[in-house]
């Protein structure tokens, strides 16, 4: 695509309201309270918090100075930048991870959709038990998950080739702040609960025997990664229609925040309701819990089908804000690389993304192969879910880094960071984590963690 057809955002509020569409989604409301629950709490959360800080708040500078540098998809970015070498790779394995992530989000974006029916009719009972069955009972069954896998993927097909800008943009404008405001009062709710407070406890109490191990670390690493749409390229793309005029590490930081603090604020709505009912143990629940436990913080308050319906209508447009996001960058790529038709494109990747989504549909007693993978044991989804947040997204982000650091140079990228005297207080402090912190800790932690799963 010619440099003049692909367009910018109108302004940094455009900028940072989409970017923020594309990291707030189930990463924020599902993924967070669930890794949370199944890594120990408190020690989590500020393990987490210092991935977003010290690791990928440098990362989605460095990419979105790429992005806007070149004004291409991942893989060509790679090879405008460093052309007749392997670097392109790189952005090949984020167009890989577009399709991987998504496959296994508009599974999960299904459940939330199918949540709005479930309870608005009020359907999921108030007892712990029986909603614990009804949502095993549900994603069990095969036909209903496939479908609603469907029509996640094709609605998000469907906004893509209508355009995005105009429609996703002004849709997640309207929508963000009131599901930002949904989340206060639930949380407000959530800590006022009998019992609510050893939730908060364990929410906020670190107890750092459970969360200083690799695999802890690397959860985190890979929930931060995934959270802000970082490490495939989404953030590459979104910079590459970005204006000189716009400061890029100001941006940064507005997504970050946002981002952040909706997950965070997840954390206060989910643990206080789920600690409130005896016996709950959120390392037990997986990636059920908020489906589990909200649909009961629902049955304690008046008007409570009207709120879940609200809430999870709200979450799944949060999820198709973020899976346009993901299925742009396989997109983007046939386009501007191979020369697609965009229709022809997101047809093609909608079709494959479905195919490669059917494994992960099944995986939750629908199909006992996928439910319990011969040798490994565990289900398909949750192997989906580790190979792509704790491996693929991270691997991106070093790649990103030692390209910024070491074969781009710090000194090109700060020059386009700094077009226009822009805002970028700390510049050698990002140099440096760019250049050392970044790598070295992904390293680390990926290796550590892979050598621990050997041995
Ligand atoms: N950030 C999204 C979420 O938190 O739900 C998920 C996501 C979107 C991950 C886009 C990666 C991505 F490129």
């Amino acid at each position: 695509m010619a440099m003049s057809d692909r367009g910018t955002w109108g302004s940094r509020f455009g900028f940072v309201l989409a970017a923020s569409g594309s990291a707030v989604g189930l990463g924020n409301i599902w993924g967070f309270p669930t890794k949370v629950g199944q890594n120990g709490g408190g020690a989590f959360v500020l393990v987490y918090l210092a991935c977003v800080i010290f690791i990928c708040l440098p990362i989605l500078i460095a990419e979105l100075a790429i992005g806007r540098r070149t004004s291409s998809d991942p893989v060509g970015a790679y090879s405008k930048l460093r052309p007749g070498t392997r670097w392109w790779m790189a952005g090949g394995l984020g167009v890989a991870a577009g399709f991987g992530v998504l496959s296994f989000y508009s599974v999960i974006a299904g459940w939330a959709l199918a949540y709005i029916w479930f309870t608005a009719i009020g359907t999921v009972s108030s007892d712990a038990l029986e909603s614990a069955a009804f949502f095993t009972e549900f994603t069990g069954r095969a036909p209903i998950n496939l479908l609603l896998t469907f029509v996640m993927l094709a609605s998000t097909a469907g906004v893509l080739l209508g355009g995005i800008r105009s429609g996703i943009e002004r849709v997640s404008k309207l929508l963000m702040p009131v599901l930002a405001l949904l989340l206060i009062i639930l949380a407000i709710r959530a800590v006022t609960l009998p019992g609510a407070a050893e939730g908060l406890a364990y929410y906020l109490k670190p107890d750092f025997s459970k969360a200083l191990n690799f695999g802890t670390l690397n959860a985190a690493l890979g929930q931060a990664f995934f959270s802000l749409s970082l490490g495939l390229g989404t953030m590459l793309v979104y910079g590459s229609y970005l204006t000189k005029r716009e400061g890029i590490a100001r941006a940064a930081i507005m997504v970050v925040a946002v981002d952040t603090s909706l997950a965070l604020l997840a954390g206060f709505m989910i643990f206080p309701s789920g600690f409130s009912i005896p016996g709950f143990d959120p390392s037990a629940t997986g990636p059920g819990l908020i489906f589990i436990v909200l649909p009961q913080l629902f049955a304690t308050l008046p008007g409570g089908q009207f709120f879940g319906a609200t809430f999870f209508i709200l979450l799944t447009v949060a999820a198709l804000t973020s899976a346009i996001s993901l299925l742009e960058v396989p997109v983007a790529h046939l386009i501007d690389s191979h020369g697609w038709k965009r229709t022809r494109a997101v047809l093609i990747v909608m079709i494959a993304t479905f195919a490669l989504a059917i494994p992960s549909a099944l995986a939750n007693g629908a199909s006992d192969f996928f439910t319990h993978l011969p040798v490994i044991g565990l289900d398909f989804l949750t192997v989906m879910i580790t190979v792509w947040n704790d491996f693929a997204l991270p691997m991106g982000g070093l790649f990103t880094a030692v390209f910024v650091g070491y074969v781009w140079r710090i000194d090109n990228a700060l020059e386009e960071l700094l077009a226009e005297q822009a805002w970028f207080p700390g510049r050698q402090l990002w140099g440096m984590l760019i250049r050392y912190a970044c790598p070295a800790a992904i390293f680390l932690i990926i290796f550590g963690t892979l050598r621990g799963m050997i041995t």
